[in-house]
């Protein structure tokens, strides 16, 4: 059985970039997940556009972005309310963010917003929950280097 498809073959999702959580006290969090769970801290964004501020930690070979509340009218502060903390997204790595929305556009599925730039300076997309058979799902766009 073919356990991986090979790079050039792989589709719209071809790695799991990292697991959002919303969390309602972002220090506190951010200091459980490195000094507990044994997570490295990369680096910490505010984005005023989107909402959030945002933690982003490494555990190897996994990443975990928590997701604060920043200003009125956040994702996050609505999500909170809504669910408590927890797992509020998850982010795929997609070769060509382009190429990509034009694929499911033709299955009649929209962003819930244009593309923008997000944590870490990828182009990032939501596709909404109801899409995705329930989960919030990120699409980041990695910087394209030079020849690829
Ligand atoms: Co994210």
């Amino acid at each position: 059985m073919k356990r991986f498809i090979e790079q050039a073959d792989a589709g719209i999702c071809r790695r799991l970039d990292h697991v959002g959580i919303a969390v309602a006290d972002l220090e506190a969090a951010a200091r459980h997940y490195t000094e507990v769970l044994g997570f490295t801290e990369l680096e910490r964004e505010r984005l005023p556009h989107q909402g959030v501020e945002a933690v982003l930690l490494d555990g190897g070979n996994c990443r975990v972005e928590l997701l604060g509340a920043l200003g009125e009218n956040s994702p996050i502060a609505a999500f909170l309310a809504k669910n408590r903390e927890g797992l509020q997204h998850l982010a795929f790595e997609t070769a060509d963010l382009d190429a990509a929305l034009a694929h499911l556009a033709e299955h009649g599925i929209e962003p819930i917003r244009p593309p923008s730039v997000g944590a870490g300076g990828l182009r990032v997309c939501f596709l909404h929950p109801k899409h995705t058979r329930g989960v919030l799902l990120e699409l980041t766009e990695y910087p394209k280097m030079n020849g690829s």
